[in-house]
């Protein structure tokens, strides 16, 4: 079994990157072989600082090692450095996918609000580049958080429709991994919105590089909702919920088992000890994203290690996908 998922180099990661996406990634390494790229040319849709960047590709790459993947047994490579492999699968698919479906890419439409120009022609072939890198490696399963999973199905429909018109079996069908807890970490501040990197509000986003004080403090300012009771109801009590899902991710302990030892203790008793036990749970993380970061010339053996492998997987789905399609092979 192969499994796949990208995270772009945008900035500072936060608990939902962590909660969502990363953890699983370590989990996953064990179920069989491992792809996980730090996604630079979809960050490059949003043309970021060339500096900034540069530095993010590195620090999320360190961010990615510090959840628990192994360069040993997991391939980390940047996206870039498949970069003609990627591009050109990503072409081969845009010709099988249509306007009309990229037009209800509720993302595109989300990035590109207000903007004149409509944004970027990249933004919006942005979720075909997606379904190249995961069918290019052949991945069975895509462990993402739940804000991911239109582009998921998007991917599947284009590996179907590139299988029928070219031939069964040309390429793997991909199924989204998406944890039922965690898989939508809400913002601390307005539990209605996903903790998120560009939306989100300051208070209400915690940096999984957050000092232990700093996180704790957002805990404890945490919007909760009407009533006194710690009771596991996403409908009613969103910002409560979100709050015992963390601490079940944070701790292991049953959300049942955390409301029948908070459930009328209070809220700010509550929110003081899924602060703890976050605090607890971030602070290895934390230390070896430290240790790592400062280590440029250790991230870059690891990650031209994995380039290695990813271009070898790459470049023969590749070959066997373009030889389908009657385009002359070099
Ligand atoms: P990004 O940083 O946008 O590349 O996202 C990296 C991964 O984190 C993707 O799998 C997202 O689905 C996941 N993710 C981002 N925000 C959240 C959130 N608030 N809750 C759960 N997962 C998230
Ligand atoms: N679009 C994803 C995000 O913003 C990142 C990504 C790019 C990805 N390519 C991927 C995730 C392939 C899974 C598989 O989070």
């Amino acid at each position: 079994m192969r499994i796949l998922s990208g995270i772009q180099p945008t900035g500072d990661k936060h608990l939902g990157n962590l909660i969502g996406a990363l953890r699983h990634y370590a989990t996953n390494q064990h179920l069989g072989e491992a792809f996980y790229f730090i996604a630079d040319l979809h960050a490059l849709t949003l043309l970021p600082d060339p500096t900034e960047l540069r530095r993010a590709t590195l620090s999320t790459s360190a961010m990615v090692l510090a959840a628990g993947v192994d360069p040993e047994r997991a391939t980390l490579f940047v996206q870039s450095h498949v970069a003609p492999e990627h591009a050109q699968m990503a072409w081969v698919l845009q010709c099988v996918a249509n306007m009309g479906e990229l037009n209800r890419m509720t993302q595109f439409k989300d990035k590109t609000e207000g903007k004149k120009d409509g944004g970027s022609v990249g933004l919006f072939t942005y979720p075909v580049l997606q379904a190249a890198d995961i069918v290019l490696y052949d991945a069975d399963h895509v462990p993402v958080g739940h804000d991911q999973k239109q582009h998921l199905e998007l991917s599947r429909n284009l590996a179907q429709r590139f299988n029928n018109r070219y031939g069964a079996d040309t390429l793997v069908v991909p199924k989204p991994l998406i944890a039922e807890v965690g898989g939508r970490v809400r913002d601390l501040q307005d539990p209605a919105k996903k903790m998120s990197t560009s939306t989100g509000s300051e208070k209400g986003t915690v940096w999984i590089t957050d000092e232990p004080a700093a996180v704790l403090k957002k805990f404890r300012s945490a919007v909760t909702d009407t009533g006194n009771e710690v009771r596991y109801d996403p409908e009613a009590k969103p910002g409560i919920a979100n709050l015992l899902e963390l601490m079940h991710v944070a701790t292991g302990t049953e959300i049942s088992d955390l409301e029948a030892e908070f459930g009328s203790g209070g809220y700010g008793h509550f929110k003081t000890a899924a602060g703890e036990a976050m605090v607890a749970y971030l602070e290895p993380i934390r230390e070896r994203y430290l240790e790592l970061v400062g280590d440029e010339a250790e991230l870059e053996r690891i990650l031209k290690q994995g380039a290695a492998r990813a271009r070898e997987v790459a470049g023969a789905t590749l070959e066997r996908a373009i030889a389908k399609t009657g385009l002359l092979l070099g």
